[in-house]
């Protein structure tokens, strides 16, 4: 099942721009078996774990969590770029390659206690992961891993996670 995984999804050199191969999970969505499969995958790793929050990180994230949060009995929570959200919100910065971004998240979404998985498709430097986590905590949520699609194994910024596990499906490719 991994291996169709990683075949359905395209690389794209040099996008969005030079010397990155950007790992275009779309055309894993035009994959119904392989879109499925990882679907299925994350529920099945999920099901099991009292898990009441699916929280998504905004846009990407989006294209994942909610299937996941409907078949394990989950809600499904979105962490929303700056400025999208339009109940009272709370807001972690985090740092990009230039400059910083915004996750948003509503208050009262989730409460105290509750178990939960911040889900994306991809981490790169572990940066939006850590603001996810981070909103989570500040409402006494409990991170209880992080997921994503792609990622690369032994990942360094396992720190910036706050120690929090990190379950992904599949390294990045090459080409
Ligand atoms: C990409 C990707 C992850 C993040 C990973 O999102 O979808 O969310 O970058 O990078 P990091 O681990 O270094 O933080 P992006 O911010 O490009 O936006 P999008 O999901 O809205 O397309
Ligand atoms: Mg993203």
């Amino acid at each position: 099942r991994l291996k169709a995984i990683s075949d359905a999804i395209r690389v794209i050199p040099h996008f969005p721009k030079h010397g990155i191969m950007f790992q275009d999970i779309t055309t894993l969505l035009l994959n119904p078996k392989a879109f499925k499969d990882v679907i299925d995958i994350f529920v099945e790793r999920y099901r099991h774990m009292d898990i009441s929050v699916v929280a998504g990180v905004e846009a990407r994230g989006f294209m994942f969590g909610p299937s996941i949060a409907l078949a394990i009995g989950a809600k499904f929570v979105p962490l929303r770029k700056s400025g999208k959200l339009p109940g009272k919100v709370i807001s972690e910065s985090y740092a990009l390659e230039y400059g910083t971004d915004c996750l948003e998240m509503h208050v009262g979404a989730i409460q105290p206690v509750e178990r939960a998985i911040v889900i994306d498709d991809i981490v790169a430097t572990g940066g939006t992961l850590s603001a996810g986590i981070r909103l989570l905590e500040r409402v006494q949520a409990e991170v209880v891993e992080c997921a994503c699609v792609v990622g690369v194994t032994g990942f360094k910024g396992e720190s910036k996670l706050k120690g929090k596990p990190l379950f992904i499906l599949v390294e990045p490719r090459e080409v």
